[in-house]
């Protein structure tokens, strides 16, 4: 050991004595590696999966044209966490060995941390070293919370807009970002521009690759993962528009579908701070949906709405996908799912063992209806929760016979803000709220117009707000008493120094199902 790591050594035992941190692990190593020419940590840092001793740790290494030599070998990556802003208090280091058949990704998961506290954490390889991350730990199961500060966003189509809302969330005091899908987008759209997706349309694991490393080309991205952990699901854009299960839109042979889809899961995984990357075995499947406590305040889910549903019901023969429909008979089969039957337990039964007060629920899409009267019989969008109307009485009446109070649905996917009551029987004025819905806006993604919008709020009374013409994130402030959530917003999304405001703040106070107006 050299003499600057005994000092290092040394002086860390002595911190963390006093700051009461778990001891070293390995102090001073500093991996023999590359004299890099570019920079390998250009993607940035990024943390997430809280839990109240541990956190996943996230960096991928690219390579600059100079240093495509370097590609082909393993590369050994450390990664140091700091108990201080300063980096004057090591807590633990880790050595990790990476190589291209992950991508040079590394997920360290940071253990033997203190609940409910900040660490700081960087990367280094040979001669290059990261940015500093901040993240944070949940605090202790038990421990009586009194705050739980979430960003809540989703759908942030890179052509379509700039991440002013990144860039605000990165500077403010959160506990986490919940994000909720929608984190690349695989296609074009040239109604709005403002930026290029470079390459095709993504099918392979090496075109995925480089749409996820466009993405996290962007600053303010990557300050926002900087700045905070992360806690995430996905929703279709991160394979392919409106897949469901093992089916895509243009109804190619499944096994396909999933040797696409296995691609699209690898990429993710190796771009982010999840703990569990693809089956081995079976490489299409890959585990996203995840449970993890606030202390005594919330218990918070992240549901996979789009692995393991059900295709959607009455698709058009030639072209398949979302579509809206009328006079649909298979919605009224009972057997249709929106989370597979493994999920859908697996979250029932903890929704209703949970002794927490908050049950927040972290999902894809809108819950409450959006369907249309028409002479012929509502008409439905068979992609979201109104195409799965049984799931969702069923999950509704699972909480209003346990008696469950205090249960928050966060969904994204519509590109719209919306506040709403859930009832078993959706719009029913004598079948009582059981459930409230915020859904956050996109982060750029462009919503639907303000007229159709309009049609659909006089159809659902239960929407209480719905906005579709501003871009931005929901910012939700959980405490023991309510839940304060205040959609942030701007109609500017093609500019890059917007800045958000307040659109709508609504309120849910506990033991009272149900939104209101703030
Ligand atoms: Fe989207």
């Amino acid at each position: 050991m050299k003499r600057r790591d005994l000092h290092r050594l040394a002086l860390s035992l002595a911190l963390s004595a006093w700051a009461g941190i778990a001891p070293v692990q390995a102090a001073g190593r500093r991996p023999v590696g590359p004299l890099w020419q570019g920079f390998p940590f250009a993607l940035g840092v990024a943390s997430g999966q809280p839990r109240s001793d541990s956190v996943v740790l996230w960096t991928r290494l690219v390579f600059s044209e100079a240093d495509l030599p370097q590609q082909a070998q393993a590369q050994t990556v450390l990664c140091e966490v700091f108990a201080d802003e300063a980096l004057r208090q090591p807590v633990r280091d880790w050595l990790v060995e990476t190589d291209a058949r992950r991508g040079h990704s590394v997920h360290v998961i940071a253990t033997g941390l203190q609940p409910g506290r900040h660490y700081w954490y960087r990367f280094s390889c040979g001669s290059a070293q990261s940015v500093v991350g901040r993240t944070r730990t949940s605090p202790a199961e038990g421990e009586r919370v009194e705050r739980l500060r979430i960003a809540q966003a989703s759908c942030q189509h890179f052509e379509q807009g700039y991440y002013v809302a990144h860039r605000e969330m990165a500077q403010r005091d959160l506990d986490f970002v919940l994000f909720l899908g929608d984190y690349i987008y695989e296609s074009t759209n040239p109604k709005y521009l403002v930026r290029k997706h470079q390459g095709v349309v993504p099918r392979t694991l090496e075109q995925y690759r480089a749409r996820h490393a466009q993405y996290k080309g962007d600053a303010d991205l990557r300050a926002c993962h900087a700045a905070h952990p992360w806690v995430m699901t996905w929703d279709d854009h991160e394979v392919t528009n409106d897949y469901a299960n093992d089916l895509e839109p243009d109804y190619s042979d499944p096994a396909i579908f999933l040797r696409r889809r296995a691609a699209a899961y690898q990429a993710y995984f190796e771009h982010m701070p999840v703990r569990i990357g693809p089956e081995p075995a079976a490489p299409h499947q890959m585990r996203i949906h995840d449970r993890m406590v606030w202390g005594q305040l919330a218990e918070v889910w992240t549901l996979d709405c789009r692995q393991y549903r059900d295709h959607q019901a009455c698709p058009d023969p030639n072209r398949g996908g979302a579509r809206v429909v009328v006079g649909c008979d298979a919605l009224q089969d009972a057997s249709r799912s929106m989370l597979g039957q493994a999920q859908e337990a697996w979250f029932m039964q903890g929704l209703l063992a949970s002794t927490r007060r908050w049950k927040v629920v972290g999902q894809s899409t809108q819950m409450s209806s959006s369907s249309l009267a028409t002479p012929l019989g509502r008409s439905t969008f068979n992609d979201a929760w109104d195409g799965y109307p049984l799931a969702r009485e069923r999950l509704l009446s699972g909480i209003a016979q346990a008696g469950l109070q205090d249960v928050l649905m966060l969904g994204g996917d519509v590109h719209m803000n919306v506040a709403a009551q859930l009832r078993v029987k959706p719009n029913d004025e004598r079948s009582p709220a059981v459930a409230s819905e915020i859904v956050t806006t996109s982060v750029s993604s462009r919503g639907m117009s303000e007229t159709l919008l309009a049609t659909i709020r006089d159809n659902n009374p239960d929407i209480r707000h719905a906005r579709s013409d501003e871009r931005g994130y929901t910012l939700v402030d959980i405490r023991p008493q309510g839940v304060s959530a205040t959609f942030r917003a701007t109609p500017h999304p093609a500019q890059t120094d917007s800045v958000l405001r307040d659109q709508a703040r609504f309120e849910v106070l506990a033991g009272r199902a149900g939104v209101q107006a703030a």
